[in-house]
């Protein structure tokens, strides 16, 4: 096993030991995964939220014959969906094809996902006694996105032509933005009944935290011991709290996800959008990297959560449709602002769209390549 701390050119203060410091054979390889341990890398590190999706033709062309989640419960195409986008962009990580409400099934929640509608719970949770009957016992029934990452590993364990280790990025939701699609049913624009819950029922939305926590603790480890280098924890939503809010309801179950899939042996990003005046509180969990949209500069995000923090980010993903020298004008003000600090990861502040140009994303990994050798 490669022992990243006694790398000679490591040795520096911003080197010293994260409870998601890694012990994967592949860690020390990859660039990726060094940077979100903020250890010095050789060029930035770059991949995109939603990189497998709707705007990539190969992505459709499995999408004619499979339903969203025949993808996500079929181990080889969920792999090959995964391989193939960050083998067409050319990018340094693989975020496993998956999705952010698959643990809500061992639970006991049926879901699907309606076309134009988006995710719907057929039957919402809005009482004690129906958070009670959730089930923890069988986050086991999800072992599918453990095999597919096995499937991804194995393909992406060799170097790649450069020398490094592509990383393997597995996922899940937060508590709270699991919870308001539990809650809502939906998708949402205000969160009443999610905010009803949280401020009205003092059994219920503790309650919910902690199971949601056990679930998703138990659903990383199962991705970690499959091969995921890095675990990703989207609160997409939490941008609709207040800071108080976010204290008082959300900071210590989201913690303590943070903790305990660190105390795993990988590096957790925390992502979410419109957290700008989140972010002090957001660093508050300890993830080793922020995850940033890009509403904020992207250099006053990062003295925001300070140095200790990795930061990724955060180009508006609706530049991708700019024409080239404004795409690029955007890509280099991440990158300067970044100041090629250790610790920087380059990717949107949200998912590609649909209708993205693949093209241009491709253009912005080739940038990036090019800016590191300059
Ligand atoms: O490369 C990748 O990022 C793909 C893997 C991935 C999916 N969902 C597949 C997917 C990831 C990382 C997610 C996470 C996810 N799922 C989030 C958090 C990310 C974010 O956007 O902040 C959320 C909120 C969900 C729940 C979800 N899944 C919604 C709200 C929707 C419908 C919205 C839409 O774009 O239609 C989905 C569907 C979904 N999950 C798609 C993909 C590629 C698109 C729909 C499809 O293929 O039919």
């Amino acid at each position: 096993m490669e022992n990243l701390l006694s790398e000679a050119p490591l040795n520096t203060a911003s080197d010293q030991a994260s409870p998601g410091n890694p012990g994967g054979t592949s860690a020390g390889r990859s660039r990726f995964v060094r940077a979100c341990l903020r250890h010095p890398v050789d060029r930035t590190p770059v991949w995109f939220l939603r990189q497998a999706g709707r705007y990539m033709p190969e992505y459709m062309a499995v999408r004619k014959h499979h339903s969203l989640l025949d993808i996500c419960r079929t181990p080889e195409i969920a792999a090959e969906v995964t391989i193939t986008a960050a083998e067409r962009l050319g990018v340094d990580a693989a975020i496993i094809f998956a999705d952010l409400l698959l643990p809500f099934t061992p639970m006991g929640l049926d879901f699907d996902f309606l076309s134009g509608e988006g995710p719907v719970v057929h039957v919402p949770v809005r009482t004690a006694e129906h958070v009670r009957a959730l089930r923890t016992d069988r986050t086991g029934e999800l072992s599918f996105v453990a095999r597919a990452i096995e499937k991804v590993a194995a393909h992406f364990s060799a170097p790649r032509a450069d020398g490094d280790a592509l990383g393997i990025i597995g996922f899940c939701g937060a508590p709270f933005t699991l919870a308001s699609y539990m809650i809502e049913g939906g998708s949402s624009r205000s969160y009443i009944e999610t905010k009803k819950m949280m401020y009205t029922d003092r059994v219920a939305w503790p309650l919910l935290m902690e199971k949601l926590v056990t679930v998703l603790v138990d659903f990383a480890r199962q991705q970690v011991e499959a091969g995921a280098d890095v675990i990703q924890i989207f609160d997409s939503w939490a941008g609709a709290l207040s800071v108080a809010d976010y204290r008082q309801y959300c900071l210590a179950p989201t913690t303590e996800l943070v903790r305990r899939i660190q105390a795993l042996g990988v590096p957790v990003i925390y992502f979410g959008v419109d957290t700008a005046s989140l972010l002090p509180a957001m660093s508050e969990t300890g993830a080793d990297v922020i995850g940033l949209d890009w509403r904020i500069p992207l250099d006053a995000a990062w003295k925001v959560v300070g140095p200790g923090c990795a930061v990724q980010g955060n180009l508006d993903p609706i530049t991708l449709f700019a024409p080239e020298d404004v795409l690029k004008a955007r890509v280099e003000e991440v990158l300067l602002a970044a100041g090629g600090r250790p610790g920087h990861i380059f990717n949107l502040g949200h998912g590609i769209v649909p209708g993205t140009p693949v093209e241009n994303v491709i253009q912005v990994v080739q940038w990036i390549k090019e800016f590191a050798a300059q």
